[in-house]
């Protein structure tokens, strides 16, 4: 409950009662305990001061237990006990009497917005595939080091080439395109493997089959949307989350996105009486489980400067140690209700849980959280100095609103009567972005392909026009030299025999002759003889000669007409002589 100065009335205990400071609520805080112990019914007792004090806030509805801050609250035996601690009257006599001072027309709700990721109970809630960036995307989808690496270089690309990356189709036409395009890239933007580019859009794939193809598109979230304040009261942003939290990996990227985005959006503005605006992380432990190192870091730091831009983060979770142990030590303003100690691992727990306190001289810490009833809690808020202040053992406040969910018609009503601001979330619209670039690229790369082939395929049948009609004319040349060849070859082979036949029966003769009689009478006889039938034969010879010389010249320069022309010649000479 809102007290007029900037101070939230969140519990009672023995000592009185316990404000939270408004100028220390944006250090942050933790809400921790066992199912069933109050941390919802607190988380909105804290929200609800904050929007009495015209702070807006943003909280995940895990269980639709939270839409209930939208209505007034009404009186139950469970708070009637409790009136008389929270609200004691002046005097003694009236006190002892279980009076209280308060009002029941106090109970009222807050003014309330609706959101689902899903576009079913709430106004969608989007962001754009660049607006979420590689980082929490690969975290998204689960990839390993290298794939995150190649859908980083995908970014890279489509940013270097104005391509914009809008929803989960854009990304996927994308990674097609740079697969393909691979070799082009890979000097300029690094290795880009297709096992990696296969492995991303499998992902792709599972996410959508999750739905979480609604969550990627246009309009995208705008932040500012935040910050409304409707009759000086801060409007309560409820995200209906219990589809979402089936999905543990989209829910705590989206918050963390919402997160990252609120910070980088916000200008400093140091400390403030109150804060901008507060915002409610409930089942905590599902944004740090499997979150590498790197990306807790990161965390770590968006929650330790968001502070000075006036937002204050609470997480809400089981154990304390759900939180990292860095994150945890930045979260000053703590409400621990009780934790049950079955097994050893739960006694370490709870010892641990208590050791983030400070100590209270009248009670032992750690049997103090395991005694804890229903709507009680161990609390330590951040004094106006920043210190925490010392442990209490406290009953936490009732809600002025609802305690439980709302019908499904009152969410009816209160989506109807959303500014115009939020109904626009409804008309998703899909401009131009990587996915319409693209597909035109391809098709004109399909179609220049395409004239590309037919251009290749008319070459190769002029080619094998030319080579047809080169063989055909080859065959036809081949013909007419084979019919010339054979005749001359016949030719030359019948000349050449017939000279070479008649040589060598003339060769013998001359032989004879030559090589015949030494003596001067046979020399004579057979010089007569020799005469004789050389006279007989010159004239032969004669003929003979002319013939090798014809067939010489038409058997051209073989060997055998060499060799012919050769003995015809030396029988000439010989005799000539
Ligand atoms: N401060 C309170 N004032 C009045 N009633 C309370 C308060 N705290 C808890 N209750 C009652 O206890 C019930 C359970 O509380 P709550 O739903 O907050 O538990 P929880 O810790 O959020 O449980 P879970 O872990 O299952 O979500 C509430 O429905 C409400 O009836
Ligand atoms: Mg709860």
């Amino acid at each position: 409950m809102y007290t007029d100065d900037n101070q939230l009335y969140i519990a009672h205990c023995d000592n009185g009662p316990i404000n939270m400071v408004g100028k220390m609520a944006n250090r942050h805080g933790l809400i921790a305990g066992a199912t069933g112990t109050g941390k919802t019914v607190t988380l909105q007792v804290l929200a609800e001061s904050f929007s009495q004090a015209g702070v807006p806030c943003f909280m995940a509805d895990m269980k639709g237990d939270l839409s209930g801050i939208s209505q007034a609250g009404q009186m139950s035996s469970f708070i009637e006990k409790r009136l008389p601690e929270f609200f004691p009257v002046e005097n003694a006599e009236e006190a002892n009497s279980q009076r209280s001072t308060f009002n029941p027309q106090r109970f009222s709700g807050c003014p309330t917005r609706f959101f689902d990721v899903f576009g079913e109970q709430g106004y969608p809630m989007r962001a754009t595939i660049s607006m979420m960036g590689p980082q929490l995307l690969a975290r998204l989808m689960q990839l390993n080091e290298t794939q995150a690496g190649v859908l980083n270089a995908v970014f890279r690309i489509a940013d270097d080439n104005n391509l914009l990356l809008i929803d989960l189709k854009d990304l996927r036409l994308m990674l097609d395109f740079v697969g393909k395009n691979a070799a082009k890239f890979t000097t300029e933007y690094g290795n880009i493997a297709p096992a990696s580019i296969g492995a991303i859009q499998r992902a792709i794939l599972q996410l959508e089959s999750e739905g979480g193809e609604k969550f990627f598109g246009e309009p995208a979230f705008n932040i500012e949307d935040l910050f409304a304040v409707e009759n000086g009261k801060g409007v309560m942003n409820v995200l209906a989350a219990d589809r979402l939290m089936l999905n543990p990996k989209l829910y705590s990227t989206f918050l963390l996105w919402l997160m990252t985005e609120i910070y980088s959006r916000l200008p400093e503005v140091g400390d403030m009486d109150l804060p901008k605006l507060v915002f409610f992380f409930d089942e905590a432990h599902m944004l740090f489980e499997g979150t590498s190192k790197a990306l807790i870091d990161k965390i770590e730091q968006v929650i330790r400067l968001i502070r000075s831009k006036g937002v204050g983060i609470y997480f809400i979770t089981q154990v304390p140690s759900d939180v990292p142990a860095n994150i945890l030590a930045q979260l000053g303003n703590r409400v621990q209700h009780a934790l049950r100690a079955f097994t050893p691992q739960d006694q370490k727990a709870v010892r641990a849980a208590a050791q983030t306190f400070r100590a209270n001289p009248d009670f032992k810490t750690e049997e103090a959280i395991m005694d804890l009833g229903t709507g009680e809690a161990l609390v330590s808020f951040l004094d106006a100095k920043g210190s925490p202040s010392i442990v209490e053992r406290a009953k936490i406040l009732f809600p002025l609103s609802q305690i439980g969910a709302i019908t499904a018609g009152q969410r009816l009503d209160i989506n109807a009567a959303a500014p115009d601001n939020i109904k626009e979330y409804e008309n998703f619209v899909d401009r131009e972005s990587a996915y319409e670039v693209l597909t035109e690229v391809n098709q004109q790369l399909e179609e220049t392909k395409q004239q590309e082939l037919e251009a290749a395929e008319a070459q190769k049948a002029a080619k094998e026009k030319e080579k047809e009609e080169a063989k055909a004319a080859k065959e036809k040349a081949k013909k007419e030299k084979t019919s010339k060849s054979i005749k001359r070859g016949i030719l030359g082979t019948m000349i050449g025999a017939a000279a070479s036949s008649f040589a060598r029966s003339i060769g013998t003769q001359i032989g004879k002759s030559v090589l015949g009689g030494t003596t001067k009478a046979s020399t004579k006889k057979t010089s007569s003889s020799t005469k004789k039938s050389t006279t007989k034969k010159s004239s032969a010879t004669k003929s003979a000669s002319s013939t090798v010389k014809k067939a010489a010249k038409k058997a051209g320069q073989t060997a055998v007409n060499t060799a012919t022309r050769k003995v015809t010649q030396e029988i000439l000479k010989s005799i000539l002589k």
